[in-house]
């Protein structure tokens, strides 16, 4: 039986397509069939598998196997890719594909972006994250230690393979933290999402089923109509939020992934964050209590933390304040009326962001 491939169309700064389904990667040979040599960027985890892909290729094919996790997003390895262009002739004609989590895509598609000024960038993303998030939005870059995503450019990939048999291998954990971003992508757009959840939390937890994938390709459908209006954050006017609105709970989760040194995944961050938000929202006199459970529910429903350390808020609140997303001293929030119905709530009352953090926390 042929695989079932959904595709979505992005349009932003140029037009690509997402092919999202068991089987996606089956189309790469096609993309790159004009290019004599092809870069492809994997993580020493899916070597094998990237070896596969690589034989599909009828080009040239060049394995850079990419450091684990943050690692791959360093100006070191980024050089290293260069140096490795350069010794295989690579020309204006090739291509570099990225194959992997986040990290792998966000340093593949900047390699792509600043090798000779700019080549054709295919994103293959092979965790949930990565797929619903990474992949559609045309950010890429590498870390400074002076902090994350410090340098990189907006790139566009010629297209994007959302190969849903890849998630077979990835730990439990990754998956629940790229539900985290589905979730809120249901909640800032998309009702239908919420349902599924609703339906069948444990079907989103397993990367075979039905459910998952029509869950993911909405997700990645939210993504790109966000996108595809602000590609570059020109971000919100007067009443119209822009790409901002994917920051929906991310100004408390920022700030929480920091006090975790990282050590948390961005999703669960986020979640917390997402629960946040919905509390905030209720608080000053948006949401209603049942909006307010909705996302506890569903958060809760797929085991994502929708609770935080009740001592941290001082420490939290400082950070909030160094949150890039802030526009001079005032705090701003993404918050929700509704599903799908976002306001911005810049410089709230401190009385009610701390009584809201003690209430979640409680
Ligand atoms: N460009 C964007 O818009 C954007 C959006 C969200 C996140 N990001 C970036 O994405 C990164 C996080 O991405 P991530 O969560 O995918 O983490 P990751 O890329 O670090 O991957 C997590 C781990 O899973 C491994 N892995 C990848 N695919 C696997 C598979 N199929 N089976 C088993 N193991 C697999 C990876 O090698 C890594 O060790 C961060 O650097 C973040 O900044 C970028
Ligand atoms: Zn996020």
């Amino acid at each position: 039986m042929s695989p079932t491939l959904d595709t979505v169309r992005v349009s932003a700064e140029r037009a690509y397509d997402v092919t999202v389904g068991h089987g996606a990667t089956t189309l790469l040979p096609g993309l790159v069939d004009d290019c004599a040599r092809v870069a492809l960027l994997h993580p020493v985890e899916l070597t094998d598998r990237a070896e596969a892909l690589a034989r599909a290729i009828d080009a040239e094919v060049l394995l850079l196997c990419a450091p684990p996790g943050e690692r791959a997003k360093t100006a070191g390895f980024l050089a290293d890719c260069w140096d490795a262009l350069a010794g295989a002739g690579f020309t204006r004609s090739d291509a570099v594909v990225g194959f992997g989590g986040g990290a792998t895509t966000d340093l593949a598609g900047f390699v792509a972006a600043t090798w000779l000024r700019g080549v054709r960038y295919i994103s293959v993303p092979t965790t949930l994250l990565a797929m619903v998030d990474a992949a559609v939005g045309g950010k890429t870059g590498i870390n400074l230690d002076a902090g994350k995503n410090l340098v990189g450019a907006f790139w566009e990939p010629a297209a994007v393979l959302a190969d849903l048999d890849l998630l077979a291998t990835l730990p439990v954990d990754d998956l629940r933290g790229g539900l985290a971003e589905m979730i809120k992508h249901g909640f800032i757009a998309d009702e239908r999402t919420l349902e599924i959840f609703e339906a069948d939390p444990s079907a989103m937890l397993d990367p075979s089923s039905d459910a998952l994938a029509e869950a993911v390709t909405r997700s990645m459908r939210v993504k790109a109509g966000v996108v595809s209006g602000d590609l570059r954050e020109a971000t919100s006017h007067g009443t119209q939020v822009g790409r901002e609105l994917l920051n929906y709970g991310h100004t408390l989760g920022h700030a929480i992934e920091r006090r975790e040194r990282f050590t948390w995944r961005h999703g669960y961050a986020v979640a917390v964050g997402v629960a946040y938000a919905a509390l905030l929202a209720r608080n000053l006199g948006h949401a209603d209590d049942a909006f307010v459970e909705r996302h506890r529910r569903i958060l809760g429903s797929v085991g994502l933390p929708i609770t935080y350390d009740a001592g941290a808020y001082e420490e939290l609140r400082a950070t909030m304040s160094l949150d890039k997303k802030t526009r001079g001293d005032a705090l701003r929030f993404v918050l929700l009326d509704a599903v799908a119905a976002p306001f911005i709530a810049e410089a709230p009352p401190e009385t009610v962001l701390r009584a809201t953090y003690e209430e979640l926390t409680r």
